[in-house]
């Protein structure tokens, strides 16, 4: 959990899976924001290629909204990795570090833990890769449900195994589901208790919707106007 959020700052920690904004537009982090429910953004080098936006500030702005922004090192050597992590963490107290899920990656989430910066692993597809990026300190993990859907797999099966192996060692990594395409990979998060989904801003924004609420509130607002004829 990030302390010492500014009052204007969104908090949402009621239900306590967070729900986090999977995006680099920070107009969608505002709008979103705005609802009142979201606790954080992950961003990745894809997310802000398709902005084409200053990375840095659109992680301040980011940051004024939410506070937990996961910023992601595009270094792929532990050591610049490691300076692009200190780096970014002077940038604002909730950014976190995304660290990818590779040998030079551990090393830096590892450093990462020993100088109290926070840090996101991404790119996880696996138990063991889950293991040892928590063993090497991960604050978080990424596990990518829909691109292990899209390759014929079955994601949430994944955080099912490893909400179960963290039940056992009760390690203090959350488990952030990622890569989610569709309502029903969060409904499948929060039934097997994962501590965080991101969530595209589209998806996000099916979130609220049921078609009964509609016709619902249609026939409470048509009877209303009925009493005023
Ligand atoms: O959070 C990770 C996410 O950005 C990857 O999503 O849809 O590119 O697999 P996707």
């Amino acid at each position: 959990m990030v302390r010492g959020v500014a009052s204007k700052v969104n908090r949402a920690y009621n239900f306590p899976m967070k729900l986090f904004l999977d995006t680099a537009n920070v107009d969608h982090v505002t709008e979103i924001a705005s609802w009142g429910v979201l606790d954080g953004v992950t961003t990745n080098p894809s997310l802000v290629a398709k902005e084409g936006k200053d990375f840095k500030e659109t992680v301040l702005k980011m940051c004024a909204l939410v506070p937990c922004v996961s910023a992601q090192v595009t270094a792929t050597d532990a050591e610049g990795m490691q300076k692009q992590a200190v780096e970014y963490s002077k940038w604002h107290k909730h950014v976190v570090v995304k660290v990818p899920m590779t040998v030079e990656g551990l090393k830096a989430l590892r450093f990462c833990k020993e100088k109290g910066i926070k840090t996101n692993c991404t790119l996880v597809f696996s138990l063991p890769q889950a293991m040892l990026a928590a063993k090497a300190g991960a604050s978080i993990i990424s596990p990518f449900v829909g691109r292990i859907d899209d390759a014929g797999g079955d994601g949430m099966q994944l955080i099912a195994e490893i909400m179960e192996a963290w039940e056992h060692y009760q390690f203090s990594t959350e488990v952030l589901v990622a890569s989610t395409r569709k309502p029903e990979h969060i409904e499948r998060a929060a039934r097997i208790g994962a501590h965080i989904a991101t969530i595209p801003y589209e998806v996000f924004k099916k979130l609220p919707l049921h078609p009964l609420t509609d016709t619902g509130l249609k026939k409470f607002m048509d009877d209303w106007t009925k009493t005023k004829g």
